[in-house]
């Protein structure tokens, strides 16, 4: 990897400061940082020690990975409408960790995924269940991570393209699902599939720009839908959705970059989702991806932050190994709570953003080399290479029937 540097806990920590007003929020975060100090402190003995740590515990992730695709524990049949998620979310962490599963276990997951496809078009949560965009976005990033013809022939594009149109609204906006209300992650699920499997249409997305842009708050960063509060997840998206419309020039940047780079925990070094929030490390790649995004944008406009990482990546990677490992493989929100997939899958895909920066030269690695994960497309969070690969797929392969019906 160009210009490794070995970080080794330089970084300024700085507790929160109460102003002497204790509320239940300042009292969870002062709580939150004893707990984390105190990981920090023996973390600091052992590096003494070991020159090589922290160390990415890869093996035991790929393990409980790779369990995990076989059979859940128990406590995910609440998830039972969002199997597709799991498969996305598993099939890109161990992409991630260089661990795919087998050729063989890769088909089936596609017959599994073409099981949960709707007969109207997109995929629902399972078998039979409505599809939801949520849903389709979570199995064609999975089948772009499978990457076979196999995969992509799976799925109907004519079908997934009326399925979008069914929820799209006249303002550009799209619900999640029929009946269900408008919300950003709406916009940029359907952007993101349709660029991918190339089913965009600048009749689909008209206004859409618009409407997400009518999302971006008074703070910087976006909401869920217009007059709502601010948030990572929906930030992602909305600077994601526009990033692929390329009509980012429509947002206040320099507003979405301010708050942004302020969700980045000064004790902590991971990010919070929202001004006076508790860090938790999924957002080390919601709002972590949020920075490679903007550079590029500043980049293309020849602002000065050109090929600038705009966060303390070694902060981020090291609140990630040092505090969001769970002991027998799988990673978590932060130190205390228990290891789920969807942390597991969104600690890694920071991890990833934060060591690759920019891609201009600026990678960094804290700890063993070892650590380094493989690259993310911060737009469609799979390899940048997978992206390519469906979308000069589908080129080659323009779906049987008559394109933008509604
Ligand atoms: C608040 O949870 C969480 C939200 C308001 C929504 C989060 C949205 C995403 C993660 C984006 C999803 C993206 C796609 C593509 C579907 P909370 O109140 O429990 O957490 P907080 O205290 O950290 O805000
Ligand atoms: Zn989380």
């Amino acid at each position: 990897m160009e210009n490794q540097i070995r970080y080794f806990c330089d970084i300024v920590k700085e507790v929160f400061n109460d102003e002497n007003v204790e509320t239940e929020t300042s009292s969870e975060q002062i709580q939150v940082e004893k707990v984390i100090s105190r990981i920090y402190k023996l973390f600091e003995r052992d590096a003494s020690i070991d020159p090589n740590l922290p160390k990415l515990r890869k093996k035991v992730h790929s393990r409980i990975l790779h369990s995990w695709l076989m059979t859940l524990p128990k406590n995910y049949t609440c998830l039972d409408a969002s199997r597709p998620w799991l498969i996305y979310w598993i099939l890109h962490a161990l992409y991630l960790l260089n661990d795919m599963p087998q050729a063989e276990t890769l088909s089936h997951i596609v017959n599994f995924l073409k099981q949960c496809q709707h007969k109207e078009g997109g995929y629902g949560g399972g078998p039979l269940q409505h599809p939801h965009l949520g849903t389709t976005y979570a199995a064609v990033n999975a089948l772009s991570i499978i990457g076979t013809d196999e995969a992509y022939n799976s799925i109907d594009r004519s079908k997934l393209q009326k399925f979008l149109w069914t929820l799209r609204d006249v303002d550009g906006s799209f619900a999640l699902h029929k009946g269900g209300e408008q919300d950003i992650r709406g916009a940029y699920c359907a952007t993101s599939v349709s660029k991918l499997t190339n089913i965009y249409t600048d009749a689909l997305f008209d206004k859409t720009a618009e409407w997400v842009v009518s999302c971006q708050t008074y703070e910087g960063g976006f909401a869920g839908c217009p007059g709502m509060e601010a948030h990572g997840g929906y930030a992602f998206c909305g600077i994601a959705c526009l990033a692929l419309l390329n009509r980012t020039q429509l947002c206040d940047v320099d507003a979405l970059l301010r708050w942004s780079v302020n969700r980045q925990m000064r004790l902590e070094g991971g990010f919070q989702g929202r001004t006076n929030k508790l860090v938790d490390g999924c957002y080390s790649f919601w709002q972590g991806a949020i920075l490679p995004i903007i550079s590029a944008i500043l980049s293309q406009e020849n602002k000065e932050l050109i090929e600038t990482v705009l966060f303390n990546q070694g902060a981020l990677q090291e609140y990630i190994i040092v505090c969001c490992e769970a002991p027998e493989g799988g990673l978590v929100d932060k130190p205390g709570k228990p290891r789920d997939i969807y942390h597991t899958c969104y600690t890694l895909s920071g991890l990833s953003v934060a060591q690759h920066g920019t891609g201009a030269g600026d990678a960094l690695v804290i700890g063993t080399p070892n650590n380094e994960l493989n690259r993310v497309h911060p737009l469609h969070n799979i390899a940048p290479h997978l992206v390519y690969n469906a979308i000069h797929y589908f080129i080659r392969h323009p779906p049987p029937v008559k394109g933008d019906e509604k």
